[in-house]
C-alpha cells in the first residue's frame, strides 16, 4: 500500500485525483522488457488505456511503440516522442481526416477492419501519392470469457473482418495500388484471466496466416493485440502480471515465418496497476439495513464499476479500526454510481481517505465531465517528498 509520507502529501492535495506510482510502471515495464521485447517482439502501448504524457514518455523510453485509435491519439502519441514508424492505427470507423493525419506522418500501419474501409483509405492514399501499409484486422470467432462489453473476437461483434469476406477482401487488394498489405491483425477482447483463449487465438492466426500466404500475398506483422487481464482483487500481491506466461504461451504457440515479427498492443497490463484514484470520505449515512460511505469521487473519475461491475479493491489510508460493511457510492445523482456494494474496510468517518487501486487503466482516460464536476490536478510519486 501507501507508506506514510505518501499519505502525507495527499492529505495536502484537493481531492478526488489520480495517483501513480512510477516504480510500479517501471517494474512492469522491465518485465515486458525480459519477457517481451528482448524475444523480438514488438509491443505497442494502448493510448486508450491512458494518455498522460509524462506516463507514455516513460513507456516509450521503454522501448514500446504505440497503438492508437483516434487522431488525437496518433497526435498525442507523436508529442510524446514515440516515432511514426512505430505507431498503429486502429479502429473500426476512422474518419478521413484521422486517416489523412496518419497519411501525412507515413505511420506504420493502419489496421482495417471493413471493404469500406480500405476503398477510402486508397483513395486518401491516391490523392497524397503515397502507399499505406495495411494490417486486415481479422474476427477470429474466440470466446475471450470477459464482460460482454469488452468482448471483442466473435462474430456478432461489430470489430474486424469475418472469415466469409476475407477471400473477396484478398481478391480486391491487386486492385487497390495506393496499398500495401503488410500483416493481420487480432484483438479478441480485454481483462482476459485466463490462457486458454490466447491459445485458441495462436492457432486461428496460424491457420489465417498459412491461407493468405498460400494466396501469394507476404505478410511481415502477425499483430495478436491485447487483452492481457490484471488482478483487480489483490494488486499488492500481483503488481506486475505474469509476462513470462503470457509472452511465453505466444513464443510457444504462434508460428512465424522467416520474415515475420510478433506484434501485440497491450494496454491494461502496463498501466492498470500503477495508478488509484484517491478520495474523500464526505459523509457516512446508516440506513435500515445498509452503511454507506459516500467519498468524493464518482463514477465521473471511474467508470469501470458502473459500466463493466468492475470490481476495485478499495483501501482505507486514514483508519485502520475495526472493520465495517459499507457501500462505498459516490454523489453523482445515479443509482450505478456505486464503486462497491457490501465491502468489509475499517470504520470510516468524514475526512478519511480511500484509494480505490488497479484505476491506471481506463481510469482517468474515462473522465467525464457529467454533473459540470471539475478535474483536479494529477500526481506522481516522483512528486512526493
Ligand atoms: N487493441 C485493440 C484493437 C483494442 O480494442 C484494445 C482495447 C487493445 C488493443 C488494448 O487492450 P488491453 O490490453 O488494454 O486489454 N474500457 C474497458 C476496456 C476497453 C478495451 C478496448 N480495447 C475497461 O475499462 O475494461
Amino acid at each position: 500500500m501507501f507508506p506514510s509520507e505518501v499519505t502525507d502529501f495527499f492529505k495536502a492535495q484537493k481531492t478526488p485525483f489520480y495517483y501513480y506510482d512510477l516504480d510500479v510502471l517501471n517494474e512492469t515495464l522491465d518485465q515486458i522488457k525480459t519477457h517481451g521485447l528482448s524475444k523480438g517482439f514488438h509491443i505497442h502501448f494502448a493510448l486508450k488505456a491512458n494518455n498522460q504524457p509524462k506516463i507514455l514518455e516513460i513507456i516509450k523510453k521503454a522501448g514500446l511503440g504505440a497503438d492508437c485509435v483516434s487522431g488525437g491519439e496518433i497526435q498525442r502519441a507523436i508529442d510524446s516522442g514515440f516515432n511514426s514508424e512505430e505507431i498503429a492505427f486502429a479502429g473500426v470507423g476512422k474518419s478521413d481526416e484521422e486517416m489523412k493525419l496518419g497519411l501525412k506522418h507515413d505511420i506504420f500501419c493502419f489496421n482495417c477492419e471493413s471493404p469500406q474501409e480500405l476503398e477510402v483509405l486508397n483513395e486518401l492514399a491516391g490523392q497524397r501519392n503515397t502507399i499505406a501499409r495495411i494490417a486486415l484486422r481479422l474476427n477470429p470467432n474466440v470466446e475471450a470469457d470477459t464482460h460482454k462489453y469488452i468482448t471483442t473476437g466473435l462474430n456478432e461483434n461489430k470489430f474486424g473482418i469475418n472469415a466469409s469476406d476475407l477471400d473477396d477482401m484478398l481478391d480486391k487488394l491487386p486492385g487497390l495500388k495506393n496499398l500495401k498489405l503488410i500483416g493481420i491483425h487480432f484483438h479478441i477482447g480485454s481483462q482476459i484471466e485466463k490462457f486458454t483463449p490466447f491459445e485458441e487465438l495462436c492457432t486461428k492466426a496460424n491457420a489465417l496466416n498459412d491461407h493468405i500466404e498460400e494466396k501469394g500475398f507476404e505478410l511481415s506483422v502477425i499483430n495478436v493485440g491485447g487483452g492481457f487481464g490484471i488482478n483487480y482483487a489483490h494488486p499488492n500481491d500481483n503488481s506486475v502480471p505474469d509476462f513470462e506466461r503470457f509472452f511465453g504461451l505466444f513464443e510457444q504457440n504462434i508460428k512465424l515465418k522467416d520474415h515475420q515479427q510478433l506484434h501485440f498492443e497491450l494496454g491494461r497490463s502496463v498501466v492498470g496497476q500503477c495508478g488509484s484514484l484517491i478520495t474523500k470520505v464526505l459523509f457516512t449515512k446508516y440506513g435500515q439495513t445498509k452503511s454507506f460511505a459516500i467519498v468524493d469521487a464518482g463514477m465521473t473519475e471511474l467508470i469501470r464499476p458502473a459500466l463493466y461491475q468492475a470490481a476495485h479493491r478499495i483501501d482505507v489510508l486514514t483508519s485502520s479500526g475495526a472493520e465495517e460493511t459499507y457501500d462505498v457510492v459516490g454523489p453523482i445523482c445515479e443509482s450505478s454510481d456505486t464503486f462497491r456494494k457490501d465491502i468489509s474496510i475499517p470504520k470510516v468517518e468524514r475526512g478519511d481517505l480511500v484509494a480505490i487501486r488497479s484505476a491506471g487503466a481506463y481510469g482517468e482516460v474515462m473522465r467525464s465531465a457529467y454533473n459540470l464536476r471539475e478535474a483536479n490536478p494529477t500526481f506522481y510519486s516522483d512528486e512526493v517528498g
